[in-house]
């Protein structure tokens, strides 16, 4: 029996599962059944994640994972994970998840998604990095006629996950699509020359990056030395939040520290609309936002997911945990409703339509 949990598009449901794929022998797919009524609330962007809500030892713990299926390619909603050492979801999907059991989801969100153009798609995958990569990749072949290169590193040949389907998709596109693995047994772990000499000859690309902290860290730095745009620079970081107790200590000293913020309201621009939203104090506006009954987008709440981006006009704001915006992005207005708290107005939040 389906559940519901919240409101709006943030809430979790109760979906089942009606399919696990055994990838590797470290990895499995899901596969999900979205109800009927549902589809339009599940619909996605090539390269978004959902958020999974599992309870485990008494609490209820939170992940986002990837999708590694193609709203324009797949029927169905999959995502992809990787043991962890030591990771208890990761874990416990690989060895307990059976099809025909329910796990709350909350609909796709994410802002690591295919942009617009006709420059070459360049994508990067590490290890399980690899899951929104090629949703990213199955779109743009699908959808557009841009030339697709993917470079694809893993531990081993063993650790390949969607090999026969990379192979199927570079034989069904010679002509566009070019993946380049990598082996960290046989080519150690990538380097800055390799990043440019992968990149050669795709100057003014859309590049996407996913995978372990350095191999990101590699590719961005490599990517903004050479003069690439870092508007054209998208990295998607997975860190997970913190455990309930943990989280919990962590808002009570967020809003300790907001205590004499003189804020009683502030004005939201979402969907076209500009409404006015009260506030209390120590709240985050993502919280007023929720309690005036306003649909605003959010998933993680933690300052790890960027599903609650939004800029914000005037006043003065304290932001919370932030794993995902830039000190350029900041600079710029941007902020994570979830982990940002008022201390003086008038201010206005608004949301890009
Ligand atoms: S909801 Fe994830 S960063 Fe705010």
């Amino acid at each position: 029996m389906p559940e519901e949990t919240g409101f709006g598009k943030n809430r979790y449901h109760r979906l089942q599962v009606a399919d696990v794929i055994v990838e590797t022998h470290d990895s499995k797919s899901v596969v999900f059944t979205i109800p009927k009524e549902n589809e339009e609330l599940f619909s996605y962007k090539a390269g978004q994640f959902l958020t999974l809500k599992v309870p485990y030892d008494g609490k209820n713990l939170i992940r986002c994972y990837s999708l590694a299926s193609s709203p324009d390619v797949d029927s169905e909603h999959k995502v992809t994970i990787k043991r962890v050492v030591d990771g208890r979801i990761s874990n416990w999907i690989n060895d307990d998840v059976k099809p025909g059991d329910f796990i709350d989801v909350m609909p796709p969100a994410g802002i690591f998604y295919l942009n617009d153009g006709d420059n070459d798609v360049v994508l990067f995958g590490g290890g399980s990095g690899v899951t929104p990569v090629i949703s990213i990749l199955k779109t743009a072949l699908k959808k557009t006629r841009r030339k697709v290169k993917l470079v694809y590193a893993n531990r081993d040949e063993q650790s390949v996950i969607f090999k026969e389907e990379l192979a199927a998709l570079e034989s069904g596109h010679k002509d566009r699509l070019q993946v380049i693995y990598l082996f960290d047994n046989v080519d150690g772990f990538l380097s800055e020359e390799r990043v440019i000499q992968e990149v050669t000859g795709h100057d003014g690309g859309e590049f996407y990056v996913c995978g372990p902290g350095p191999f990101m860290d590699t590719v961005e730095n490599t990517l903004l030395k050479l003069g690439e745009d870092k508007r054209r620079i998208h990295v998607e970081r997975f860190v997970s939040p913190p455990d309930p107790e943990e989280a919990a200590a962590q808002e009570a000293a967020a809003r300790a520290a907001v205590s004499g913020s003189t804020v009683t309201a502030f004005e939201v621009y979402l969907d076209g609309e500009t409404q006015e939203v009260p506030y209390e104090s120590g709240d985050t506006l993502l919280q007023s936002m929720l309690k005036a009954g306003i649909d605003a987008p959010f998933s993680c709440e933690e300052g790890m997911c960027a599903a609650c981006i939004c800029t914000v006009e005037g006043g003065d704001t304290v932001l919370g945990n932030n794993e995902v915006l830039s000190r350029e992005e900041l600079d710029e207005g941007l902020t994570l409703a979830c982990q940002c708290r008022p201390v003086s107005g008038p201010l206005k939040v608004v949301f890009e339509d």
